[in-house]
């Protein structure tokens, strides 16, 4: 091959590469674009059951922020809902708060404390000698709650941190407090989803969303939460895939939803900016996502741009980001305990 030939081949090959490259950059940006700008499909889930009863959804963790504002926007759209959180008192309050809105609505609540779900002992201990339940979330009992219901939305948002302090090596933070912050983002909405999957089936077209973290896979001081939101992520498309060996793929919709930060919540209400909405536009952000298929989706849109900015980032860079703003936030937070 002459020098001329072989120059002229392989600028041609890199012309190639680069409108192949532009394309599917354009591609992605337009259907990025596309996610953020359609409106949402949540009337799919409001259906009356054949019998003609009015649709419910189950929010967990509604008693306050996020999920108190996604009970709100699931009301507006038509739903009556079942409220959880663990403080009754407060639910109570809540309840007819959202009763006073919404008068056309039905609201119940239900009480469980998500960072109790029962060791594998205890269950043994019920199971064998049909030992009273020990302390713990009884799932049979929610079952009961909901049956009769025409349960056709369920989202599992409860989650958080360990408290006192929140950021905390693995090493120090020990087993209860381990425990129970894996109990309350992951086993708690496990069982929950294993429980009423039934329900939801028999409800179809029903839709369960999980909601998850964009940091999932990288929070030191916060292990036991970045790791639990993840489980809470791949669980989701498990389910999703036995549901389609079942034929029944199109019967419920699997979504799970990454988070950036978001204020007027407990602990954060400092004013909104750019790339932090509110509990209540995020609420309505997470909903437009819902009745377009199974799949896992940054909520927000601007949380999806910094999420697209992380990704360019080389990941030593983006480790040391990650520690110093991890390190600065845990000194912000001591000096703030320490003025209490
Ligand atoms: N806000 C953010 O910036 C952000 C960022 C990423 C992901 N997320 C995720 O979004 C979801 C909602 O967060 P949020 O900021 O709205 O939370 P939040 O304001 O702290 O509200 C949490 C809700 O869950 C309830 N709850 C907490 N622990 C519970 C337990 N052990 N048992 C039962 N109920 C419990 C709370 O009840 P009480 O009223 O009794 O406390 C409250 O109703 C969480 O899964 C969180 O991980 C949030």
């Amino acid at each position: 091959m002459s020098g001329i030939t072989q120059t002229v081949l392989s600028s041609t090959i890199f012309n190639v590469i680069g409108v192949c490259t532009a394309a599917t950059i354009l591609v992605k940006f337009s259907s990025l674009i596309r996610k953020y700008t359609r409106s949402s499909k949540l009337y799919k889930f409001a259906h009356p059951s054949q019998t003609g009863d009015s649709p419910w959804a189950l929010v967990t963790g509604a008693s306050d922020g996020i999920g108190r504002t996604l009970a709100e926007e699931l009301a507006a759209n038509g739903f009556n809902v079942i409220i959880h959180g663990r403080n009754s008192n407060k639910l109570a309050k809540v309840s007819s708060e959202l009763q006073a809105a919404f008068p056309q609505r039905s609201f119940r609540f239900l009480v469980a404390d998500a960072n109790n779900v029962r060791c594998a002992n205890c269950v043994k201990a019920s199971q064998d000698d049909g030992s009273d339940k020990l302390a713990g979330v009884d799932f049979e009992a929610i079952k009961h709650e909901v049956e009769g219901l025409n349960l056709t939305v369920l989202i599992n948002n409860v989650g958080g941190n360990p408290v006192d302090p929140i950021f905390m090596p693995l090493k120090d933070k020990g087993e209860l407090k381990t425990t129970e912050n894996i109990s309350l983002n992951a086993l708690f909405p496990i069982h929950l989803t294993r429980t009423l999957l039934p329900n939801l089936i028999q409800n179809a077209p029903a839709l369960v969303i999980n909601i998850s973290t964009m940091t999932e896979d990288f929070l030191p001081l916060l292990a036991t939460y970045g790791a639990s939101k993840r489980f809470l992520l791949s669980i989701g498309n498990s389910i999703r895939l036995e549901l389609a060996m079942e034929g029944k793929e199109d019967d419920v919709e699997i979504l799970g939803v990454r988070t950036g930060r978001v204020t007027d919540v407990v602990g954060w209400k400092e004013p909104p900016t750019f790339f932090i909405p509110t509990a209540k536009r995020y609420a309505k952000a997470v909903l437009s996502h819902a009745g377009h298929g199974h799949g896992i989706v940054v909520g927000y849109w601007a949380h999806a741009l910094q999420d697209v900015m992380s990704l360019l980032m080389p990941s030593k860079v983006k480790d040391k980001v990650i520690i110093d703003i991890m390190r600065r936030t845990k000194e912000w937070d001591d000096k703030a305990k320490k003025q209490l």
